[in-house]
C-alpha cells in the first residue's frame, strides 16, 4: 500500500491536502505529522482519522529521528507544516524560523537519508516580496520582507542546496493566500466572518488598502498533487487566481453579505511594522500544464459563513462561550437596530 506523509496536516490548508489525497488515492495510507499548536485542530481531519484512513502523530518537524520514522517507506511526502500567521512572526520571529527553517532541514534530511522518491515543499507567494505591477515569476529573485516570508525564503534556500548536491526529488510551490473553511480566525477572512457573526467591530491594518490574491483552498490542494504528479523534480510552481482585493474592499464584501455597511464597522488599527502593500504572481507555468483555479470567493463566501456559524463553538477561547456569542450578537444587534444605541460592544 502507498504511503502519502503530509506535515501540518491538522491545520488548515493541510487538511483540505488530506482530503484531496484521501478522495485521489483510495488506496493509499495517509500519514499526517502535526505538532498540534494552536492551528491545528483534530477536527480538521477526524472524519478520516475516525475512518481509519488517516493515521496522526503529534510531532514536530525539526526533530530529525522522528521525521525518519515518519517518512520510511514513504513515496511522496507534502510538507505544509509551518508558523504560518505574519502578525505573530513579529513577536516571535525565533520560533518562525525554528519551525520553517530547522523544520524544513530536519524534514528533508530525514528524506534524503531514507530516499523518499518525491517530495512536495509548500512555500508562499509571499518570498517575493512586494509586487507593485506586473506578476512575479518562478525565477524572479527573492525580497522576502517580513521573518515569515524569510523563513520560507530560508527554508526554500536549503532546499535548493538538496536540489544541487543530492539531487533531491523536491518540487516547491508558491501559492497566494488561501480561503476555506477551517481556516483558524486569525487570517483576514474569517477573522471578519466571526467578528460579524458574534457582534463585533472589524479591525483593519493601516489605512485598509494592502491587496492580496485570495485562491481557494480546494483549487490548492488540486494544484498540490498535480504538482506532485506532473511537476518536474527541481521545479518550482506558482500557484494563483486572478481574485484580488484590498483589506477594504474584503471588509465591504463581507458586510455586504450580512446586510451590513462597512462604514459603521471598521476600526482602523496601527499597521504591521512592515506590510506588503501586493503581491502578485503569474502561475502560466503551472497553467501550461493543465490546472487553473475553479473556485471564486464571491461564490464561495454564503459557504464560507454557513461553516463558520455552524462551528463558532471551535473558537470559543477567541469569541467566548456559546451563550457569550449569543448575548454579543444580540447586544450588537440591539445597538444598530436603535433599540439601545448607547450600548458599545468591546472585543
Ligand atoms: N494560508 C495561506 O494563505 C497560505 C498561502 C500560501 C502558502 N501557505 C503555506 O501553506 C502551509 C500551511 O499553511 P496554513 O495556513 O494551513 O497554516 P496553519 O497555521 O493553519 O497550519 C499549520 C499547521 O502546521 C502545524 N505545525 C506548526 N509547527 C509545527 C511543527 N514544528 N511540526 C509539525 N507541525 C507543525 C500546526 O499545528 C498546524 O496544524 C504553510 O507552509 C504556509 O506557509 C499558506
Amino acid at each position: 500500500m502507498r504511503k502519502i506523509v503530509i506535515t501540518g496536516g491538522a491545520g488548515f490548508a493541510g487538511s483540505h491536502i488530506v482530503d484531496e489525497a484521501c478522495q485521489k488515492y483510495p488506496d493509499a495510507r495517509v500519514v499526517v505529522l502535526d505538532k498540534m499548536t494552536y492551528a491545528g485542530d483534530v477536527r480538521n481531519i477526524s472524519h478520516h482519522v475516525f475512518s481509519n484512513r488517516v493515521q496522526l502523530l503529534v510531532g514536530d518537524v525539526a526533530d530529525l529521528d522522528l521525521c525518519r520514522r515518519v517518512v520510511k517507506g514513504a513515496c511522496l511526502v507534502i510538507h505544509a507544516a509551518a508558523e504560518s500567521h505574519v502578525d505573530n512572526s513579529f513577536g516571535n520571529s525565533l520560533e518562525f524560523t525554528r519551525t520553517n527553517v530547522l523544520g524544513t532541514h530536519a524534514l528533508i534530511e530525514a528524506c534524503r537519508q531514507e530516499r523518499v522518491p518525491k517530495v512536495v515543499h509548500v512555500s508562499t507567494d509571499e518570498v517575493y516580496g512586494e509586487v507593485m505591477s506586473g506578476a512575479a515569476a518562478e525565477d524572479d529573485v527573492l525580497r522576502p520582507t517580513n521573518p515569515y516570508s524569510s523563513s520560507k525564503a530560508a527554508a526554500e534556500m536549503i532546499l535548493r542546496g538538496y536540489i544541487q548536491s543530492y539531487h533531491e526529488p523536491i518540487v516547491i510551490i508558491r501559492a497566494n493566500n488561501l480561503y476555506g473553511i477551517r481556516q483558524f480566525p486569525e487570517k483576514i477572512i474569517p477573522r471578519f466572518i466571526c467578528h460579524l457573526l458574534t457582534g463585533r467591530r472589524l479591525p483593519l491594518h493601516g489605512n485598509g488598502s494592502n491587496r492580496r490574491h485570495y485562491l481557494s483552498t480546494r483549487d490548492f490542494a488540486r494544484a498540490v498533487l498535480f504538482v506532485a504528479e506532473q511537476g518536474v523534480v527541481g521545479e518550482t510552481y506558482n500557484i494563483g487566481t486572478t481574485e484580488e482585493y484590498t483589506n477594504l474592499e474584503m471588509a465591504e464584501l463581507v458586510c455586504k453579505h450580512f446586510g451590513r455597511s462597512v462604514d459603521q464597522l471598521v476600526d482602523f488599527v496601527p499597521d504591521r511594522p512592515f506590510n506588503d502593500a501586493r503581491y502578485s504572481i503569474s502561475w502560466s507555468k503551472l497553467q501550461g500544464m493543465g490546472w487553473k483555479p475553479q473556485h471564486s470567493l464571491r461564490e464561495d463566501l454564503g459557504m464560507l459563513v454557513d461553516w463558520y456559524r455552524d462551528n463558532l463553538e471551535r473558537y470559543t477561547e477567541l469569541f467566548g462561550t456559546p451563550e457569550v456569542q449569543a448575548i454579543t450578537q444580540t447586544l450588537a444587534m440591539l445597538a444598530t437596530s436603535g433599540a439601545a444605541a448607547e450600548l458599545k460592544v468591546t472585543t
